[in-house]
């Protein structure tokens, strides 16, 4: 089993990928650290907590990370998850019988890593500061991560602006250091591949029927299937995060191929976008991968039979 960290903004894709990592015994979950992003650090933390009681992971640590980006103010968060980043449903999930870690984010992830006898698979699903972070203060710690699956990124234009997704333009500096800058063997799993596996309305309400807990996941769908609706005329939800960590447990499971990127940290419309170097005699680097495609049918499949199993009926 390939030992797992989640970097996440709780979010309700975001429980779906918790869920499944839960779900999915290729992986150990060895830790959650939390991020400010669809909602303020302190939301998306509790929302972590009670997503642990649900999945009944309570021996998993959750750690707070940052509250902010690097260096510039986020504009504004995501109004696309609700008043809580659970579509306002948080209440209806377990309370939490364990507290955060006392460790913050990137001293849980140093720690976890310094204890590894194998490599680490990271997972950040959320804008990426905790994670330049822990690039930045422990270079040496790269070798323990064997690699990263990074949800974020349009290839092909953003959700959040014209040209930016939301993850990246959350934090610019901070994905510019972790995607260009540093040079760990990275996936990225851009809005171009999850928007082709959205998953639907129907697909939800049979998850649902399944156990107990997939009932209280589907039960935190309302405010996103709203937003989805609104946003690309869908009656179903796009479950982003959890591709990536379906790519996590599944190596090669996406299509992808390298290219050089950069990331706009300017001031204008392009803040936040990806420039992706598609021509055929541009150099790609060794260590950044950006996933490209797969068997959508395939991975809706894989998705249901694993949270059909969460089980707690
Ligand atoms: C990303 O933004 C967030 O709202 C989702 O949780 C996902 O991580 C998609 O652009
Ligand atoms: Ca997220």
């Amino acid at each position: 089993t390939t030992p797992l960290i989640i970097d996440t903004d709780p979010g309700v894709d975001d429980a779906f990928a918790l869920a499944l990592a839960a779900a999915s015994p290729e992986v150990e979950l060895i830790g959650v650290t939390t991020v400010f992003g669809n909602v303020p650090l302190a939301d998306t933390t509790a929302n972590a907590l009670r997503l642990r009681a649900l999945l009944r992971r309570e021996d998993v640590p959750v750690a707070a990370g940052a509250d902010r980006p690097l260096v510039h103010p986020q504009p504004k968060l995501s109004s696309a998850h609700g008043s809580d980043g659970l579509s306002g449903a948080r209440g209806t999930l377990p309370e939490p019988t364990r507290a955060t870690d006392p460790r913050d984010a990137v001293t849980l992830m140093r720690e976890l890593l310094e204890a590894a006898d194998q490599p680490v698979t990271i997972v950040p699903i959320g804008p990426l500061t905790n994670v330049a972070l822990l690039l930045a203060a422990h270079p040496r710690l790269k070798e323990k991560i064997g690699r990263l699956v990074v949800m974020g990124g349009g290839v092909n234009g953003g959700n959040i602006t014209a040209a930016a997704e939301f993850n990246v333009w959350s934090d610019p500096e901070a994905a510019r250091r972790v995607l260009v800058d540093e040079d760990v063997p990275t996936t990225l799993v851009p809005i171009d591949v999850t928007h082709r596996c959205a998953v639907s309305a129907e697909w939800l309400a049979e998850l649902g029927r399944t156990s107990a807990t997939a009932g209280a996941l589907v039960g935190l769908t309302a405010d996103y299937l709203a937003t989805y609706r609104r946003i690309l005329d869908l009656d179903g939800i796009v479950v982003h995060d959890a591709i990536a960590v379906a790519e996590a447990i599944r190596p090669g499971l996406l299509a992808a191929k390298p290219y050089a990127l950069e990331v706009d940290c300017s001031h204008g419309p392009g803040r936040g976008g990806l420039v992706v170097d598609r021509r055929l005699q541009a150099p790609g680097p060794e260590n950044l991968r950006i996933a490209t495609d797969t068997d959508f049918d395939g991975l809706r499949a894989f998705l249901f039979e694993r949270l059909s199993s969460l089980g707690g009926a």
